[in-house]
């Protein structure tokens, strides 16, 4: 994939998506614009419906807008045929979903390491990228524990470990704190806030919690499918 460094880590000019058609159109997505610079931590807040995964599986390339443009670290997704957009999610962006996602029969460990076996990572290389990651997030002494033996808030700092195993150059998650207490949210998103500055990566993150919209560098909000502040 051809690529220039860019300041500009996610920029989306004029998108728009609508799901089914005639009467029974929902215009998820209005015509919506806008950038996050390198390095920052960008929250998306808006009532349900307003369009937060429609928008955040565009720019992660899991869905394709019916207009306008969507370029992530230099690369125009419009460009990239289906492998092409593979290759962008396998090694360029990390997701962490509401759900967490992990494979219950994997212990953490093993859950962390998964993109690194799909990139067929040096298993050396894997073990030690694992075993950081599991430092990072706090959890090097639950390595061998599965999903189902881990708390809820656990369990989403493993799928943070796991969305950063392949160093992506963007986070992108979509209220990874929905399913957890206040208390444990509020410390998930302290983490998240700590790892884009450790790790140097860039993260949208769809969010209601107070925590992170108060950690963010910018807050964005959308309404009806529009931006409507930020
Ligand atoms: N696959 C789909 N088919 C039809 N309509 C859809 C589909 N996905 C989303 N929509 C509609 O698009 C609109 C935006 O949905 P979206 O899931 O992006 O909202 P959201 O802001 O993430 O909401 P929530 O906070 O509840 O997660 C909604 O009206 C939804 O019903
Ligand atoms: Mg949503």
């Amino acid at each position: 994939m051809s690529r220039v460094v860019t300041e500009t880590m996610v920029r989306v000019e004029d998108v728009h998506k609508s799901y089914g058609t005639g009467a029974a159109a929902v215009h998820a997505l209005r015509g919506v614009s806008f950038e996050v610079p390198r390095g920052e931590l960008v929250a998306l807040k808006g009532r349900s419906g307003s369009g937060k995964t429609t928008l955040l599986n565009i720019v992660g390339g899991l869905d394709t807008p019916d207009h306008g443009r969507v370029h992530v670290d230099g690369s125009d997704l419009a460009g990239l045929d289906e492998a092409g957009l593979l290759a962008l999610r396998r090694d360029h962006v990390g997701f962490v979903f509401q759900s967490f996602g992990l494979i219950p029969i994997l212990t953490a460990a093993e859950n962390v390491g998964v993109p690194l076996r799909l990139r067929r990572a040096d298993p050396r290389e894997r073990e030690e990228r694992v075993a950081l990651l599991l430092s990072l997030v706090g959890l090097a002494d639950h390595a061998a524990q599965r999903p189902g033996e881990l708390s809820g808030g656990q369990q989403q700092r493993v799928a943070i470990a796991r969305a950063l195993a392949n160093s992506p150059s963007l986070l992108i998650a979509d209220e990874p704190t929905g399913q957890l207490d206040a208390e444990t949210g509020h410390a998930v998103m302290e983490l998240l806030r700590a790892v884009v500055r450790s790790e140097r990566v860039t993260a949208l993150v769809a969010t209601h919690d107070a925590t992170l919209l108060d950690l963010a560098d910018r807050v964005l909000e959308l309404g009806d499918g529009e931006i409507t502040e930020h």
